[in-house]
């Protein structure tokens, strides 16, 4: 075990809670520093009330960048990772065109490993520390990507895909053997380690009502599981699911009708809700995963921030690679504030950025572990230059001359201009995982 201290001098930003509830949700220090011992955050504050009580720290100087918390993405599709950007149609066709032939390779435990090993890397490049990911079908990909993660001691929330109709044959469980395989992968790797198994219905058109049901069992048996599925992202998408399900008279009906609607689950999208589905949701304290540049990109349509947050339905951002566009979720954010202002709500960077971190950790339940600097969290965190670009260079020049260089406008250039080239380095577990080739802090002793 390393027994040496660690403290990052830095800015540090981090929140306390949801600034859509506290005006005074976050802890701000421009001269700031982070304590880091045996893989856990000791503390966060100035750095003048903190550096004499840790002479023996190895410092390392990020004076002038953020330190923040990792990002949390609650919606990505690790296998999609090699068919992000594919041209044109919307959901359905786009499944059956390009997604489904490509998970088709993941029964194959090296391919799986390759991929994953790529996902992560690149999750870690962009500044996300954790991420709920979509597998394939097949337990070859689940252990694939639980095995890298494991190597980096990352907090990784990921399953089986259950699909039992509508879909290839070879991408097809059944019934029967999903919950098997889901059972053995939940016994294998559930709480091993920072692994958390999420029980994947892919969505309802391709699995029965006795393939949910087998789902919302299984969630029953081990109950601090996740339940991850799709939900009201597209029109057809709609129309095919109550086509299916003529009993229902609204999608979320019929995950509600198997049990799957619970404080656990999250639900990708939820574009066309009504309020009734809505106050349903919020009623079971389900999380929705909104994923606006996958929203675009397939024209699914604009998600209601503002409906979302008017019935308390815990609201958490999320890339969806590779519908998604980015694996950057300071892009996910910029598209997110877009989406939101042509619903005529300018949403605050603070709003955005907690949903990508304390705000996604709460909704998982998580935040006694992640998405914040509260004593005793994992030390997953990245390190932010707000000016990794001439364009932003030149921004915080013009508004430093304005004597506008506030930490909103720090974080809102940040969210309008940013992406990987703004992360200088990630950090899981107090380990270094990604440092950028600018990156050049010193250490001292
Ligand atoms: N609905 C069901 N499967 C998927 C998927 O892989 N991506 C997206 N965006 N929506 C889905
Ligand atoms: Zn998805």
């Amino acid at each position: 075990m390393d027994e040496t201290v660690y403290l990052y001098k830095g800015e540090v930003f981090y929140f306390k809670d949801s600034p859509l509830k506290f005006d005074e949700s976050y802890s701000y220090y421009p001269d700031g520093a982070l304590v880091v011992y045996r893989g856990k955050i000791i503390e966060a504050g100035a750095y003048e009330n903190i550096k004499e009580r840790y002479p023996e720290a190895l410092v390392t100087d990020y004076s002038g960048k953020l330190l923040m918390p990792g990002l949390i993405d609650s919606h990505i599709h690790y296998p999609q990772s090699e068919m992000i950007g594919m041209y044109g149609k919307q959901l359905l066709d786009w499944l059956n065109e390009y997604t489904y032939p490509t998970e088709e390779a993941f029964g194959d435990s090296e391919y799986a490993g390759r991929v994953a090993r790529f996902f992560v890397n690149e999750l870690f490049r962009n500044g996300t520390t954790t991420c709920m990911a979509y597998a394939t079908v097949h337990k070859e990909s689940v252990n694939a990507l639980f095995s890298v993660a494991s190597e980096y001691n990352m907090q990784m929330l990921t399953g089986k895909v259950l699909m039992n109709r509508n879909a290839p044959q070879s991408l097809m469980d059944t019934e029967e053997s999903g919950e098997a395989d889901s059972r053995e992968l939940i016994e294998a790797w559930h709480k091993k380690g920072r692994n958390l198994y999420v029980i994947t219905p892919r969505f309802s058109i391709t699995s029965t009502h006795g393939q949910l049901i087998s789902a919302a069992r299984l969630h029953e048996e081990y109950p601090d599981t996740y339940i991850q599925t799709h939900l009201s992202e597209n029109r057809n998408e709609i129309d095919s699911a109550l086509e299916l399900s003529p009993e229902c008279s609204d999608y979320l009906e019929v995950y509600e009708r198997a049990g799957l609607v619970t404080e656990r689950s999250v639900f990708g999208h939820c574009i066309h809700l009504s309020d009734s589905e809505c106050r349903r949701m919020a009623e079971a304290g389900a999380i929705i995963a909104h994923c606006p540049t996958s929203n675009l990109f397939l024209g699914s349509g604009l998600f209601d921030m503002q409906q979302a947050n008017r019935i308390n339905i815990q609201t958490t951002l999320a890339t969806d690679v590779g519908a998604g566009t980015s694996f950057s979720l300071f892009r996910t954010m910029g598209e997110s504030y877009k989406v939101q202002q042509l619903n005529g709500y300018p949403m605050s960077v603070f709003e955005s950025l907690y949903k990508c971190t304390r705000g996604t950790a709460k909704a998982l339940k998580l935040d006694d572990k992640i998405g914040s600097f509260d004593q005793g969290r994992d030390a997953d965190f990245i390190v932010v230059d707000s000016t990794a670009t001439p364009s932003q260079q030149m921004r915080k020049d013009y508004l430093e001359r304005k004597g506008k260089w506030n930490l909103e406008n720090k974080l809102f250039g940040i969210q309008t201009l940013g992406d990987d080239r703004n992360i200088v380095a990630t950090y899981v577990a107090g380990n270094p995982v990604y440092q950028s080739d600018t990156c050049n802090h010193q250490k001292t002793g």
